[in-house]
């Protein structure tokens, strides 16, 4: 039999693991609404072949540069449990379970996610990143 101790202990673990409320969709479905031309970043902020953390109406996305020509805008909301995603060296990983995605196309590298990032479309606009 469990004491009380092992399920506060129990408790702390879950609140841990899952860091947002927001789905993906979630993330993805608010930034769109923004509309096309909503500036996201400059294009220089963002290292080819990395990404880098951004905050849109406090939604915390991924916005990626797999090639000096290519961006991609990402939900930080892990598909397996909700934990936060972080950029990491060549891809995106969360710290929760492991989780690694792709920054081409947030497609799942190593589980146990077994879904993609949601992805929202940007563009570059000059030297900016903007909503598609
Ligand atoms: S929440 Fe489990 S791997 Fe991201």
């Amino acid at each position: 039999m469990l004491g009380a101790g092992a399920g506060l202990a129990a408790a702390g673990l879950l609140t841990a693991c899952v860091e947002s409320r927001a789905t993906p969709a979630d993330d993805a479905s608010a930034v769109a609404a923004r509309g096309a031309g909503t500036r996201i970043a400059a294009l220089s902020d963002v290292p080819v072949g990395g990404a880098i953390a951004v905050d849109v109406d406090g939604h915390a996305l991924l916005l990626t540069r797999p090639a000096s020509d290519e961006v991609h805008l990402f939900s930080s909301v892990c598909t397996h449990a909700g934990c936060k995603v972080a950029p990491a060296d060549g891809e995106l990983d969360c710290p929760c379970h492991g989780s690694r995605f792709a920054l081409a196309d947030g497609a799942v590298l190593g589980g146990p996610a077994r879904e993609p990032l949601a992805a929202i479309a940007v563009t570059i606009q000059g030297d900016d990143v903007v909503l598609a």
